[in-house]
């Protein structure tokens, strides 16, 4: 029986977390990296989200794909190495399989201890497909390692779903798209297929970002959390409430934690106190229009992207060749 490879790049160093933690936390205006956001219980806690009725991404990219995977297939390469960036449960690259039969299928997450359990199974049900797991953080630029075959050999089918890149300020993702474009090299029929959220309706974003449940509210109060597992801080849940606003001017979501009173969070070399109302901004989620987008991936160096979307126009999947 053929076992996925699977390979750890780097580790993140703890010293360096918590500085990074810590200088974040004493900015005037306090933030964190949405990376944080993901710790165990975190993802199950997105996964949650992720089933709400008012968090239309997921099942507004998956009703695109049902719809149109016929006519994608036709753009897309077939026989390639698929790289899938963020893969977690490998999920949504999985459906890509059967339609575009690739020969080698390279997961890559943060951690490849997300990626052992499910590479396992997908290993054994299509023992065809050479299966790569790849631990590593792409956020700030894709390296891929010589395990994930040469960039001439095959074509390369990058996969970004989700709408994670609206994780990135526009000129962050400008230069992680031009990264992704160095990583799709040059084979004919190389390129990258992305999900991406489109601009709406204000009311409609800020619900899916505020659900009635209050599930994004506990996702995000979770940081504090992780935080204080990374940084030795004194965070108390209680003392935070979750805000999640829509910048029109920025076509941004942002979630903060906003404190309810007057907050001191102290850490064994220091201490920040926060005033009541005072906010730590933990995501912004950057939302698109399609031709922003494509006008985007061609100034990361793709030729003409194709678009698809869902009838109501929430959300886009582009395929942009290199
Ligand atoms: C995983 C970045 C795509 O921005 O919609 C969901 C994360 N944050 N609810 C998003 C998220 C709050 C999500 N992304």
């Amino acid at each position: 029986m053929t076992a996925p490879q699977l390979i750890q790049i780097h580790h993140d160093n703890p010293a360096a977390v918590r500085m990074e933690l810590l200088h974040g936390l004493l900015a005037p205006q306090a933030h964190t990296s949405p990376k944080y956001l993901y710790d165990a219980l975190g993802s199950r806690l997105f996964e949650a989200i992720t089933e709400l009725p008012e968090y239309y991404p997921t099942r507004t990219e998956a009703a695109i794909y049902s719809a149109c995977l016929p006519e994608m297939a036709l753009h897309l390469p077939q026989g390639a190495t698929l790289i899938d960036l963020g893969a977690g449960n490998c999920a949504k690259a999985e459906r890509l399989f059967e339609p575009l039969a690739p020969r080698r299928y390279v997961a890559v997450d943060i951690s490849v201890d997300f990626l052992r359990a499910a590479l396992t199974r997908l290993q054994r049900e299509h023992p065809r497909i050479a299966m790569l797991g790849v631990g590593t953080d792409f956020s700030s630029g894709l390296a891929l390692p010589p395990e994930a075959g040469r960039a001439e050999e095959a074509a390369r089918l990058l996969f970004y779903p989700g709408s994670s890149i609206g994780n990135f300020m526009p000129h962050a993702a400008l230069t992680f798209l031009r990264s992704v474009h160095a990583a799709c090299g040059s084979a004919p029929g190389s390129g990258l297929l992305i999900g991406v959220d489109l601009i709406k309706d204000t009311v409609e974003l800020q619900a899916a970002y505020d659900d009635a449940l209050g599930v994004t509210a506990a996702f995000n109060k979770n940081l504090l959390l992780h935080v204080n597992r990374l940084a030795g801080t004194d965070f108390h849940v209680a003392d935070w409430q979750h805000v999640a606003l829509y910048d029109t001017a920025h076509h941004r979501i942002e979630m903060h934690l906003e404190a309810t009173h007057p907050v001191r969070v102290s850490w064994p070399e220091g201490t920040r106190t926060f005033t009541a109302g005072e906010r730590i901004h933990t995501e912004n989620s950057y939302k698109w229009t399609p031709v922003g987008f494509t006008t985007l991936l061609q100034e990361a160096g793709f030729r003409s992207p194709t678009v698809w979307t869902d009838p109501a126009a929430r959300f886009a999947v582009v395929w942009a060749p290199v």
